[in-house]
């Protein structure tokens, strides 16, 4: 079973305080471009060691860049392909601790080590996927993926997607 050790208690009190952050961010307004251009670079500026942080809309039956903070990224991704792919096919969050066992990773920037890929699905459709890269193996663990589904979440629930 998984202790609760006080790295982990800042941990989340900075996510906690990072959500809050995003309630005011988001608050008020309802244009998704903007508010998904804000969660980019309230994510990239608010977390450690990260590399990437953004978004890709799914369009036309494949993933398309959207706003993020970090080096130029590939601009489409087809739902086979990536972690993106699998995040958004699958409807579940992804997270891989070593982006070279994973088979499909579509390798975009070659510091990025490990992935965090979350899809975002409003009332049963599939919008896109939040995507977060780090330099480091092991970066992202349970307590991230917790907070970032609830990043995620508060997002989908303040925008009016057109
Ligand atoms: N690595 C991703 C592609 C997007 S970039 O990381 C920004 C993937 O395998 O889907």
């Amino acid at each position: 079973m998984h202790t609760l050790t006080s790295i982990d208690r800042s941990r989340a009190e900075r996510y906690e305080h990072l959500l809050q952050q995003a309630e005011a961010l988001f608050t008020g307004e309802r244009d998704w471009l903007a508010t998904f251009a804000n969660a980019a670079s309230l994510l990239y500026f608010s977390l450690e060691e990260i590399n990437w942080a953004g978004f890709y809309l799914y369009k036309d039956e494949e993933l398309v860049l959207g706003p993020f903070m970090g080096k130029p990224a590939c601009i489409r991704i087809p739902l086979t392909k990536g972690v993106c792919g699998a995040a958004a096919r699958t409807q579940q969050t992804q997270v891989v601790q070593d982006v070279s066992t994973f088979s499909d990773h579509i390798a975009c920037d070659a510091d990025t080590k490990a992935e965090i890929v979350i899809p975002l699905i409003k009332d049963g459709t599939l919008l896109g996927v939040l995507d977060i890269d780090s330099p480091l193996q092991n970066r992202f663990d349970e307590l991230d993926q917790r907070y970032l589904e609830q990043f995620a979440k508060l997002i989908i629930d303040h925008i009016e997607w057109k």
